[in-house]
């Protein structure tokens, strides 16, 4: 087992692996680029909402921060020194001008002035096929060392969800993939320090790298199948949720959840990440694609549900519970409650959202009460605690006759409320 062990990107995913090599009693010494990420952690406090069993994320760093088995830095050499393996946890970004590996290279030179002999190095960011090989292994090699030879590299692609990183950390199976047994046997002694599960090997990086883009673009179809039997209950007059309910009663089938959209980096990232590999070699991906156009024109759907709501005095305002990418996320990046609230913006509305788990927007209001106070449309779009379960005097201040839009089945049971009070819902 190594003594120490650097964790490069302390973010969703690095900070809960860090403290997981920290708690088996390897010292984990984390770097990340932001100051005040940095600042904060090194003052015992984590955002995350992660917990393991009863201890928060924050319980577990003040534990680690005390023993001295996890300390954050800004500094490679301090990071690095005297590491015997480094697990690179940074994103990489998806612009206009596409997948910007400016963080993974950053990464990689920041610790080529600190290779030595023995050193294992996994790199655990989703990547387009092709990264580690171009964006790890070469310059390793231009700088003079032998990889499966001087140092060990392999992709062990990051499974984890959010919210359950802990426990996922520790019993979700993974992929290693290297060319060279040494870079392969290595990489999973050092996940087997964290990990109670198996290690699934191969013999390329390519094949693991484009395994967990299959991952996350099956999740990502499986979404836009369920949205497209969604749209065709709508117009058959059934209740998506009740026929994919059915549907899921057969042993061998699982249509995930319609829901407002599909968010976050991960799922929406990998048609991004495997296009850019495929255009290199000439391969449509016409079915990812559509799926993906199918997802992103969710919210633009809910949004258009608005024009129908009523308009007192000609004015218009709507109602958003929820702003985070998925239920129990604090994490807003590419959320489609997002896309909703700006959509919503665009078309005339004020609108005022609640979400208790995300912080920092101009519309946002603190309870759902006051969000819902005087709209004549309401969204409820993510199951986060503290608006789930609905309290119906949350509905109060609804206009009469207000639209009711549940893209999460929260308003299941309360179907007799909303009629009792005269407004209309219209479900996923
Ligand atoms: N969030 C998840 O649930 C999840 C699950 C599976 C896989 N992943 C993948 O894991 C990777 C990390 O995701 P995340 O959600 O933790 O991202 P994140 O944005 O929360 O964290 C990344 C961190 O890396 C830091 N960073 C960027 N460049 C750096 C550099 N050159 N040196 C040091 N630090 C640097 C950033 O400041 C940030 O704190 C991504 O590839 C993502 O797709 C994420």
């Amino acid at each position: 087992m190594p003594r120490r062990v650097a964790i490069v990107g302390l973010g969703f995913v690095g900070l809960p692996v860090a403290l997981s090599f920290a708690r088996r009693g390897v010292i984990a010494s984390g770097l990340d680029i932001s100051q005040s990420l940095v600042a904060e952690l090194t003052s015992g406090h984590s955002r995350l909402l992660e917990q393991d069993g009863d201890l928060t994320i924050t319980d577990i760093l003040g534990q680690c921060l005390q023993e001295g088995t996890f300390t954050a830095s800004t500094d490679p050499e301090q990071a690095y020194r005297d590491v015997e393996a480094i697990s690179i946890s940074v994103g990489l970004p998806v612009s206009g001008q596409g997948v910007e590996f400016g963080p993974l290279d950053q990464a990689v030179a920041s610790l080529l002035p600190h290779l030595r002999k023995g050193l294992t190095i996994l790199l655990r960011t989703t990547v387009p096929p092709g990264t580690t090989a171009r964006h790890l292994v070469q310059p390793i090699e231009a700088a003079g060392w032998k990889v499966g030879h001087d140092v060990f590299v392999a992709y062990v692609p990051e499974r984890l969800a959010e919210g359950r990183a802990f426990a996922e950390t520790r019993e979700m199976p993974v992929l290693v993939g290297a060319p060279d047994q040494a870079s392969r046997l290595r990489a999973e002694e050092l996940m087997k320090v964290i990990l109670d599960a198996p290690c699934h090997q191969t013999d390329s990086y390519e094949a693991a790298e484009l395994a967990k883009l299959a991952e996350n673009g099956q999740r990502d179809a499986n979404v836009a199948l369920s949205q497209e039997i969604a749209r065709l209950s709508e117009a058959l007059t059934l209740s998506a949720r009740e026929v994919i309910r059915l549907t899921n009663t057969h042993p061998r089938v699982r249509l995930l959840d319609p829901g407002p959209g599909v968010g976050g980096a991960c799922l929406p990232n990998a048609y991004l990440y495997m296009a850019h590999a495929a255009a290199e070699v000439r391969v449509a991906l016409p079915t990812f694609r559509a799926a993906r156009n199918t997802n992103d024109q969710v919210p633009e759907l809910l949004v258009d549900l608005a024009l129908s709501a009523p308009r007192p005095n000609g004015k218009a305002k709507a109602a958003v519970w929820g702003l985070a990418m998925k239920d129990n996320s604090m994490d807003d990046r590419q959320s489609p409650a997002m896309a909703v609230v700006q959509g919503l913006l665009a078309k005339g509305f004020s609108v005022s959202a609640c979400d208790p788990l995300v912080q920092g927007h101009p519309f946002q209001v603190s309870t759902p009460a006051e969000a819902a106070a005087g709209a004549s449309v309401l969204y409820a779009l993510v199951r986060q605690p503290g608006l789930d379960p609905i309290d119906p005097h949350w509905l109060d201040g609804l206009v009469p006759g207000a639209l009711v839009v549940d893209a999460r089945g929260m308003f299941d049971g309360l179907k007799g409320e909303i009629s009792r009070r005269g407004l209309t819902l219209w479900s996923l």
